[in-house]
Formats: structure tokens, sequence, C-alpha cells
């Protein structure tokens, strides 16, 4: 591997497969990887700590209170240093307390702290693995954007004959180097993403809008940053946290976000309309809130600019990627869009059915793009598709040079 020493935070956790850890983390070092191992109390007491400080050559750490250890290892800047954090072998316990949060040992409080991608194996009994609430939990940390290095079916150490064995090494090394290579591709670039709902005043108090929740754009804006490019983020109100390392931009109308956005068309690379852009807004706005008798029986809309087609006609490097929300033939809709307003691929959801796109966690997307079949991605988080998308960003990106 290239470049400066990549940091990788290998986390061992109590299971009798922590002796493949060892392994784990002699095969980030073979790949140019920087290793700091950090240990569970449990763990600590299964294996000196020692023998992976000597291994890694960087002191092990296990309590969080420890003061000196606390002063020389400190979590706050081992999760800015991270590129990954791979922990292997993971116990039902720790994927637990990830799910929950939970922040009372050094590793669980490093998860809460790290920006950088989340690589988990676990190891346990087929009991312990395969109860729903360890299934709820891998789910819960899946759609927050985890991966997992599913465990093998072999014999455990319990005596069982079943699921829950460690992956292998290669597998796990392997997995995280993917990760990480993956990450920087879109150094160097800068990727615009508009995100959320617009809202058009009629008057201080009343306004029109609607229910896009910003979660695809914010989970783009992530993925976009964690691979490596300076991205620019313009929300309306969304309610969520910026992801950190964003350039947040905050706009309430469609008219702000179209200003907002021509205003750097120049500079970026690639742009991302996730937002929902109100198509009208009121043909006047008040700035004072009127009473109800003061305002007319009808009011009167006008229709919005459309920012992406504005954009279709613009651009000339750019890779311009849209949003549609359809009804009916996702795929037909999708590719009128894509035509008509001149873009590279456009991500298209179906609207109508419950349970995904608007205001929820989920979404399942038919990706098209100008030649080419269209790619139905499957029910999935919003995270998850995120990263679907921005491959074939990178993809078209690439082409551009
Ligand atoms: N869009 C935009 N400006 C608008 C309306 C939409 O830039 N005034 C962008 C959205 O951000 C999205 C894409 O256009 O990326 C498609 O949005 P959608 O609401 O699905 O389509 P519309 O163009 O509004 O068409 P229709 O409502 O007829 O389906």
């Amino acid at each position: 591997m290239n470049g400066p020493r990549r940091l990788v935070v290998l986390g061992v956790c109590s299971s009798v497969a922590l002796y493949k850890a060892c392994e784990v983390l002699r095969g980030f070092q073979k790949a140019g990887c920087d290793v700091q191992v950090v240990m569970t109390p449990n763990a600590a007491k299964l294996v000196s700590p020692r023998l992976f400080s000597a291994l890694s050559g960087r002191r092990a750490a296990v309590d969080l209170f420890d003061e000196e250890e606390a002063s020389r290892i400190g979590h706050i800047r081992l999760a800015r240093e991270a590129e990954l954090l791979v922990v292997a072998p993971a116990t039902a316990n720790i994927i637990a307390k990830f799910a929950a949060g939970l922040a009372d040992d050094f590793l669980s409080t490093l998860h809460l702290t790290v920006t950088c991608p989340l690589l988990i194996a676990p190891a346990m009994n087929e009991a312990m693995y395969l109860h729903p609430q360890t299934q709820e939990n891998i789910r819960r940390l899946k759609s927050r954007g985890a991966d997992f290095v599913e465990p093998e079916s072999g014999s455990l150490a319990c005596g069982d004959e079943g699921w829950g064995r460690l992956a292998s090494v290669e597998a796990i090394v392997q997995a995280g180097l993917r990760r990480i290579g993956a990450e920087r591709r879109l150094a160097g670039k800068t990727v615009l993403v508009t995100a959320g709902p617009t809202r058009e005043k009629l008057d201080p108090a009343r306004f029109l809008s609607n229910p896009s929740s910003g979660r695809m754009g914010y989970a783009l804006a992530a993925e976009a940053l964690r691979r490596g490019a300076r991205t620019i983020l313009i929300s309306g109100p969304a309610g969520l946290l910026p992801p950190p390392g964003a350039e947040i931009v905050r706009i309430e109308s469609a008219q702000e976000m179209r200003s907002e956005v021509l205003a750097r068309f120049g500079e970026v690379d690639a742009v991302l309309m996730a937002a929902a852009v109100s198509d009208f807004r009121f043909s006047e706005t008040r700035r004072e809130k009127a009473r109800k008798e003061e305002l007319p029986e009808t009011v009167r809309l006008v229709r919005n600019p459309d920012i992406l087609s504005e954009l279709g006609r613009l651009k000339t490097r750019q890779v311009l990627v849209g949003f549609a929300a359809e009804t009916g033939n996702v795929e037909d809709g999708a590719r009128r869009k894509l035509r008509e307003k001149n873009c590279d691929l456009v991500a298209a959801n179906d609207v109508s059915q419950s349970g995904i796109g608007f205001e929820s966690e989920d979404n399942e997307l038919v990706l098209v793009e100008p030649e080419g079949d269209a790619t139905r991605t499957g029910r999935a988080s919003k995270v998850e598709l995120s990263r679907l998308v921005i491959d074939r960003l990178e993809v078209l990106i690439g082409r551009r040079g």
C-alpha cells in the first residue's frame, strides 16, 4: 500500500477465538497498516495485553480509567486517527453494547467516538449468534453502516457444531482492506449533496413543504466524506446532525437552495440532488404573520425553478445524480427524468410503497444510467444504499479523469 501508514484499531473481545486476533493483527501489518489493539477487560483476563503490545509495537489499551494509559492512548485522539475499527473476535456482548450505544469501557467508548468504518467479525456459540436479540443488534449496526464478516459453521469451542466460528483471518483482513481501500477513492474531488425538504413560506407561521427526512442526503454526504471527498451539504430543515467534516449550508426555500447550489457549481465534480425540492411556492410571501381574515379565500402558487434541469443545461465536466420519487412504473419515470434533466445517474424510488422512502430508515432504489440496464438494489437501509450510489458515482467521476 502506498502513502503514509494507515491506522487500524483492532478491538479484541473475550472469545476463545481471540488467539486468532494475533493473526489478524499480523495481516493488517503485512498490508502496511499500523495496528492499535484495544481489549475488553474480560479479554485481558484471558490473554495478557502485553502480547498484543509486543506484536503491535503500541501499548494495547484496556482501561479507560487508567490515567497513564488514557493519557498515552486517549480515545479521542485514537478516534481521530483511526481509518478502520475492526473488532475480531466480537462477542454477543460487545455487539449488544455497540447497538445500544453503551460506553463503559475503552472499546465501547471508542466505538461512539470514531467516524471511520466499522468492521465486526462475530465469534460465539450458535445459540447466542442466532438469538433474535443478537440478530436484531446486528441488523441495527448494519443499518448504521457497519460491515460484518459473517461467522462460519464448524466445531465451536463449547463442543457444539454450528454457526458462530470466527471467519477466517484472510476473510477479515481482506474485508478490512477492501473497506479502507475504497475509502480514499474520492480524495481530491468535491461533491455537493442537497438534502431534506424545502419550505416555501406564506408568512412566518405558515409554509408549504413535504415529508422528506433528509436521511438519504445525509447518508450520501457521510459516505462521500468517508471516501475522502470534500463534501458540501446544502440542507433544508432536516433535524439531523450533519456528518462531521461536511461543509454545511442551511437553506429553507427552493430559491435559496438554487442560489447556493449555483454559486458552487463551478468548483464541484459532482452534484447529488437528494433534496425533495418543493415544485411550487406562494406567489407572495408576507414578512409578518397575517390573520386568516386578511388572507384571500384561495392563495396562488407559482412554479419553482427546477434546479437539477438547470444544472443539466449548465454542466461541463460535473457528474449529475438525480433522485426521483415515482409511483407506477418506476424505471420509466426514472429514465424520463434522466433524459429530460440531462443526468448521468438517476436513483428512483417507489413512493407509493409504505415502509420505504419518505420519513423511513429504509429505501429501495432503481438506478438508471444513459446506457445499460437498470439496477434494482432491493430493500436496504439508506446508509447501505448510499454506498451503492457512491460506488457508481466513483465510476462516473473516474471516467471524467
Ligand atoms: N428537483 C429540482 N428542482 C425542483 C424539483 C426537483 O432540482 N424544483 C430535483 C430533485 O432534487 C430530484 C429530481 O429533480 O433530484 C427529481 O425530483 P422529483 O420530485 O422526483 O421530480 P420532478 O422533477 O418534481 O417531477 P414530477 O414531480 O413530475 O415527478
